[in-house]
């Protein structure tokens, strides 16, 4: 649907007939700029608080009257009490701003629009000058209806190409037939309106604000249907974003987690929802530095220095099917080989391979399971990558051949930085990279030498396919030596100890452009390379937040070449699309109860951006944890996707044997837990990579008609069912918890709790967390043992949890767990549960190989309300118990998971 017409109804500025003078802007050529004319009191104190919109975003300004007027923009200063939820500074960037657009401030015009075989096509026109450098006068607009469920709208220059992110999207070839959206473009100025077709809510209305399109400094705000808005990664924050004014910027950077700064990742994806319980999606594709801008109206404001206007809105209507959505378009997360499920080990500071191998034995003494032992950068020599230590890390390849022996794996860290002061001829990896022309050059064709551990290094660009060949190459030399399995990519960002180069960097405006993001450190080449820095499709400035996406794709690449099995690679920086690649850990966290805390929301987060494989250090990195906190956290630690413990240097150990025998026992506990619910997590990944669906659920993606859910970040699901309501605090036995409204049971005891949608108090002493089953779900569990490769072969024990009517539901995927495309290639085994009318059947939907060795050694069922008389194990009588609470168990069943069957009871 589409309509072209004025000015809409909710639009709150009129175009301006400013006149025009000339200005010398910071290049030096000739501009016509705006003649500003200071706008009138009255007009600009009629304009709601919540819906100023910042004309003076620049985050070291202080700004004051004269500097907003010379933009011609309204100046009210408002009291900082009054305004913001975090802290306030006198220009008001925090908060209200005091220099807001007022009506009718110059935008572009749309002013020739034509259908095309996707949509719409038109022209915009400014007639004036902004107050930045390099305006585009004349920009292309396409509109594409890609799909009934996916727009894609495109702002470009018709005249110049432009930058654009190099990540493959679908490429729409027809228009859509019936699509859920409806498109409206205001002329003048221009403007778009997209609106949900069932509802009339407005999605996207970005005549709320000026529309900025110049060489580096595109903007442009639009209104939000409700506050309820999340992703926007990477930020240490609630689930939930706080939309009273904060600003949220996107550039990688290596800095302990904290909030309000920009962290490892960029991810400009948000997903909304809306009243009455509809959800939405937005994404930006684009890759400069920019910041987004959330305010109370409620609305949003996109800021970036440079690229396109590349956006899609993806209109559900469920989170689930955002998100599917979303990752249509930017690609599936991977299918995790079933070892990157197990538990993972790690410490910086192991002081050799014979410390770390004794706390491998220790492990399995005490019969703590872990399928995966770590080593951080001590294992090399001098901290250099492609080496390990001749005397400290002596043993290394037979640590290796140990924890292969024991069915366990090894991964190992690699940061980008390759040291550049060996002598020549004495490390390759260097000597050859030079040969090959594999590193970021300075913005005059020299190497780049920036400071990492090994002190100077030059930095690979991975943008180039040649530097995938030489890292392989590397990868595969140093695997003849020490045959690790996976890869710990590290200081991706890419991380740099000096601000941009052993020689600084040039002047330029890449490197100090109009306008800079609210970035820590104010500047872009803040503990990073130089924005001039020149790598093969595009100077750094434009690829920066790209190097972990990048490096995780040339390490993916040469993990599968080397072992031919499907690869294991865990990223620190990272962008859309990353889930193809890698995994990702939340990064530099304390030991602090609230970080503990606040992992639940990154996981949550990261489950949305397409990263499923996601977990935050357990116990903590920086700091040292208390015993209680450790157990807690390693309950908790036990539901994340990706579940590692690692700690920082000098910290005393904190792996579950440096604890009492009580604290160590609990851990043990939860982690076989987590390895028993192996087979319903490896199945969710197989709906993450097929379906594109969340491993770990924010409630509210289950129960979005439940606004009571909007904001949970201290329970998750996995899944559709099972509910984790972890301890996060200190010292209690009780923790409490949102139940949506239905029957929910004990996982433990199969006791029912029935919930209106209240908050429950649940016990929790230090040896147990709590876990609920949604009725309606049938989850497969296995018994347990200290690697998956032994528990992946033990029997299955099938849990139903029946919903009032009796009936629920379940499934099982299941393949040889490491070969590469299972799926793709019908490697696999699928197999459906359902219970209707006290019948539960088992139905082989594919068959194969791997399901043969599996047997079906039990199933309980919670919430038989009657005891039966008999029980029929494929017609034939069975053995069974039923208990007071209303589960019904038969064991002994002995049947092959490759087959049919049925229990039933009457
Ligand atoms: C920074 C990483 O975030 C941390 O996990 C690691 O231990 C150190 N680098 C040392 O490699």
């Amino acid at each position: 649907m589409f309509w072209l017409h004025n000015v809409p109804s909710d639009q709150p500025h009129k175009p301006p007939t400013p006149s025009s003078t000339n200005r010398t802007d910071a290049q030096g050529s000739k501009e016509q700029i705006l003649s500003v004319t200071v706008p009138n009191p009255q007009a600009c104190a009629v304009i709601a608080e919540s819906w100023r919109f910042d004309c003076y975003p620049e985050s070291r300004a202080v700004v004051t009257r004269e500097m907003c007027e010379a933009r011609g923009c309204c100046f009210i200063p408002v009291s900082s009490s009054s305004t913001s939820s975090s802290s306030s500074s006198p220009s008001g960037r925090h908060g209200i701003p005091w220099c807001f657009y007022p009506e009718g401030f110059g935008s572009y015009s749309l002013v020739s629009v034509n259908d095309t075989a996707l949509g719409e096509e038109g022209r915009l026109v400014r007639d004036t000058k902004t107050y930045y450098p390099g305006d585009i006068m004349t920009l292309h607009l396409e509109i594409r209806h890609e799909t009934n469920t996916r727009l894609r709208v495109r702002i470009t220059d018709p005249s110049n190409s432009r930058f654009e992110v190099p990540i493959t999207v679908p490429n729409a070839t027809t228009k859509a037939d019936s699509p859920t959206y409806s498109v409206e473009l205001s002329k003048e100025p221009f403007g778009l309106i997209v609106k949900r077709l069932s509802t009339g809510t407005v999605l996207l209305n970005t005549t709320v604000a000026p529309l900025f399109y110049a060489d580096q400094f595109l903007q442009f705000s639009s209104s939000l249907p409700s506050r309820f808005i999340y992703g926007l990664g990477e930020h240490r924050s609630t689930f939930l974003h706080n939309i009273q004014w904060t600003t949220l910027t996107m550039w990688a950077r290596d800095v302990p987690p904290v909030e309000m700064t920009n962290l490892y990742g960029a991810h400009p994806f948000y997903l909304a929802m809306e009243e009455g319980g509809d959800a939405h999606g937005f994404f930006l594709l684009n890759s400069n530095a920019m910041d987004v801008a959330l305010q109370p109206a409620p609305a949003l404001t996109w800021r970036t220095i440079g690229g396109i206007l590349d956006f899609y809105v993806f209109l559900g209507p469920d989170p689930s099917s955002v998100v599917s959505q979303y990752l249509e378009v930017i690609g599936s997360p991977a299918m995790p080989v079933y070892w990157a499920l197990g538990y993972h080990l790690c410490r910086w500071g192991y002081d050799s391979s014979n410390a770390t191998w004794d706390v491998v034995k220790s492990m399995r003494n005490y019969g703590i399971p872990q399928d995966v032992q770590w080593n951080d950068i001590d294992y090399m020599q001098r901290f250099m990558d492609f080496t390990y230590d001749p005397s400290r890390f002596s043993t290394l390849p037979e640590l290796v051949k140990d924890l292969h022996f024991h069915g366990q794996r090894y991964v190992m860290i690699l940061d980008p930085g390759i040291s550049s002061t060996e002598p020549a001829g004495s490390y390759s990896p260097y000597d050859e990279g030079l040969k090959r022309g594999v590193f970021i050059n300075d913005s005059d064709g020299n190497t780049l030498i920036g400071k990492v551990w090994p002190g100077l290094t030059a930095y690979p660009d991975f943008s180039s396919d040649v530097t995938h060949e030489w890292w392989y190459d590397n990868l595969k030399r140093f695997h003849e030596k020490v045959p690790f399995d996976g890869l710990w990519i590290d200081m991706n960002e890419p991380s740099n100890f000096l601000d941009g180069s052993t020689n600084g960097c040039p002047s330029s405006s890449l490197e100090d452009p109009p306008y800079t993001p609210g970035i820590l450190g104010g500047l872009l080449r803040s503990k990073t390379l130089c924005a001039t820095a020149q790598q093969k499709i595009s100077v750094h400035y434009n690829v920066h937040s790209l190097y972990g996406l990048m490096e995780a794709k040339a390490s993916a690449s040469a993990l599968q070449r080397i072992a031919g099995k499907r690869p294991f690679v865990i990223s620190r920086s990272s962008f859309p699309s990353q889930g193809m690649y890698s995994g990702h850990w939340l990064g530099d966290n304390r030991s602090q109860w609230k970080d503990l805390y606040a992992s639940i929301a990154g996981i949550m987060t990261f489950n949305l951006l397409g990263i499923p494989l996601v977990g935050a250090d357990i116990c903590g990195f920086g700091e040292e944890p208390q015993e209680e906190m450790c157990v807690r956290w390693t309950q908790l630690g036990a539901f994340y996707p990706f579940t590692r413990n690692h700690n920082g240097i000098d910290m005393k150990p904190q792996d579950p044997t440096a604890f009492s025998p009580l604290a160590r026992t609990a851990m043990r506990q939860a982690l076989l837990l987590r390895y028993s619910l192996f087979p319903i997590l490896y199945t969710l990944f197989h709906h993450a990579h097929v379906q594109g669906h969340t491993v770990a659920r924010p409630l509210m993606f289950e129960f979005p008609g439940d606004v009571k859910t909007y904001g949970i970040d201290r329970q998750f699901l996995w899944g559709k069912g099972l509910l984790v309501t972890p301890v996060v605090d200190p010292g209690v036995d009780y923790v409490v918890g949102y139940f949506p409204a239905g029957l929910w049971y004990d996982y433990y005891t199969g006791d029912s709790v029935p919930s209106k949608g209240e908050v429950l108090r649940l016990q929790a002493p230090l040896d147990k967390i709590n876990l609920h089953l949604r009725e309606g779900v049938i989850i497969p569990t296995q018994r347990p043992n200290i690697t998956l490769w032994v528990s992946s072969g033990q029997p299955l024990h099938l849990v139903s949890a029946l919903s009032e009517d009796g009936s629920a539901s379940g499934d099982l995927f299941w393949d040889d767990g490491e070969s590469i495309d299972t799926y793709e290639t019908n490697q696999y085994a699928y197999i459906v549960f359902d219970v209707t009318q006290n019948v539960m059947t088992s139905q082989v939907l594919r068959s194969h190989l791997e399901a043969t060795y599996i047997t079906v050694e039990s199933a309980s069922f919670y919430g038989v309300k009657a005891e039966p008389d008999r029980v029929l194990v494929n017609s034939q009588d069975a053995a069974f118990t039923y208990r007071a609470n209303q589960v019904l168990t038969v064991s002994d069943l002995g049947l092959n998971l490759s087959q049919n069957f049925t229990i039933s009871w009457m």
